[in-house]
């Protein structure tokens, strides 16, 4: 809904004082100054008027959680447990990946209930840095780091990877950044070198690094903070569980 009408929804609030407040900056969406009464008000975006609550989303879940090898990136799945068998959560929560990781990938994987900041991390133009541990069954061929600096011809999707940067730590163990997210992107580019990828683990997603406390399987909730600078937009938390 328009944050305008929004505000006009309000028993106190006619047409004239929404203009007013909005013009003088008094109106916070989601800890922003917003006085374009044209912005979207979501239902989990927080809305405060000076220091007054108008809305506090009610229920927005966001959690980081350490994906172990062999638990598939699913809501439901026949043959394997999923990452929501990890989550100690009210059965009815109706969570989502914000991304996904392969079967045999291990690392950071996020879900929420919020399907704009999900859309917001995993869009394909969101660009946002994904970081990858790598090892691969042969050496490292060094011209890697400059066919993937440049970009692989995806012949399934008819494109080009964006440029990616590969950093070898040692001759058969490398750290991989993305700005994207292709089907099985990083097995992919080693396959064109004839190196199978044998272990891959994310360690992040844009500023938000996998937290070393947590053990595969285990989990936790996003601080606000985080919430807001991966999605680059607000939230309002409600308490919710982790271990
Ligand atoms: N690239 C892959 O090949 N697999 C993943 O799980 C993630 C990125």
């Amino acid at each position: 809904m328009r944050l305008d009408r929004f505000l006009g929804n309000f028993d106190h609030l006619n047409r004239q004082a929404v203009r007013q407040h909005l013009a003088c900056g008094r109106v916070r969406v989601d800890g922003q100054v917003t006085r374009d009464g044209r912005a979207e008000v979501r239902t989990f975006s927080r809305v405060e008027l000076d220091e007054q609550l108008l809305q506090d989303g009610p229920g927005a879940r966001y959690y980081m959680l350490h994906k172990p090898v062999g638990v598939v990136s699913a809501t439901t799945h026949a043959e394997h447990r999923t990452v929501l068998d990890l989550l100690d959560e009210p059965a009815a929560l109706p969570l989502h990946l914000a991304g996904r990781l392969d079967l045999n990938t291990s690392g950071l994987l996020l879900l929420t209930n919020d399907g704009h900041w999900s859309r917001s991390i995993s869009a394909p133009g969101s660009r946002q840095p994904k970081v990858y541990r790598v090892d691969t069954e042969i050496d490292i061929d060094p011209a890697c780091v400059e066919v993937f600096a440049t970009g692989l011809y995806f012949a399934f999707e008819d494109l080009t990877t964006l440029p990616a940067e590969l950093e070898i730590l040692a001759p058969r163990h490398a750290r991989l950044t993305l700005y994207e997210g292709r089907y099985h992107q990083v097995k992919r580019m080693f396959g064109h070198f004839q190196n199978k990828v044998i272990g891959l683990h994310r360690e992040r997603i844009g500023s938000l690094a996998l937290d070393p406390a947590l053990a595969p399987g285990q989990y936790r909730t996003l601080t606000p903070d985080e919430v807001q600078a991966l999605g680059a937009v607000g939230v309002s938390l409600t308490a919710a569980g982790s271990r």
